[in-house]
């Protein structure tokens, strides 16, 4: 089922998600909802607390390009995350992100070049990943997200102000 996204500035989005502790039915349904709600709204990942579930998990599937014009993405390529911990990290750059509880603005970001992850699958099975570019961007903008972080709030003074009169502009356009 595709759920409603919590877009900014609802305080929902503030809120810091508990661990789940049941790997259960319940925790599959949610994970299956949030895979039909970010291709339903072309994310490249989502946290639960997107769609205002505060527990902690994320999922994030990557595009791959079919045809030159047409990307996919196929549920087998789905990484989901619950409850993650990053165990080590290294480097730091900046890359451009986007949200979808921010949506249609981007702007770039700084953020390890390197994690390594700690967390757990559907099963409740535990597993350790290390991953470097746009994959470790993808997961640290989302553990944000489970920390009630969004990644506008690592702007500089300059640029959020920019994009607070940008966002209020357009708010008034709708
Ligand atoms: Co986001």
């Amino acid at each position: 089922m595709i759920r409603d996204i919590v877009v900014y500035p609802d305080r929902r989005l503030k809120k810091i998600s508990v661990d789940v502790e049941k790997f259960d039915t319940e925790l599959h349904i949610l994970l299956d909802d949030m895979y039909e709600t970010m291709v339903a709204k072309n994310g490249v990942g989502l946290a639960a607390v997107q769609i205002g579930v505060h527990q902690r998990v994320l999922i994030i599937n990557l595009p791959i390009e079919t045809t030159e014009e047409q990307t996919d993405q196929p549920t087998e390529n789905t990484i989901e995350m619950i409850n993650p911990v990053i165990v080590s990290k290294d480097g730091l750059s900046l890359h451009q992100e986007g949200c979808l509880s921010v949506p249609e603005f981007f702007e770039d970001i700084e953020r390890y070049e390197e994690v390594e992850v700690e967390f757990f699958d559907r099963h409740g099975k535990k597993k350790n990943i290390k991953n470097s570019e746009f994959l470790a961007v993808a997961i640290q903008h989302e553990m944000d997200h489970l920390d009630g972080k969004l990644f506008i709030e690592k702007l500089s003074y300059i640029k959020r102000k920019k994009f607070e009169k940008e966002w209020k502009k357009r708010q008034k356009e709708k």
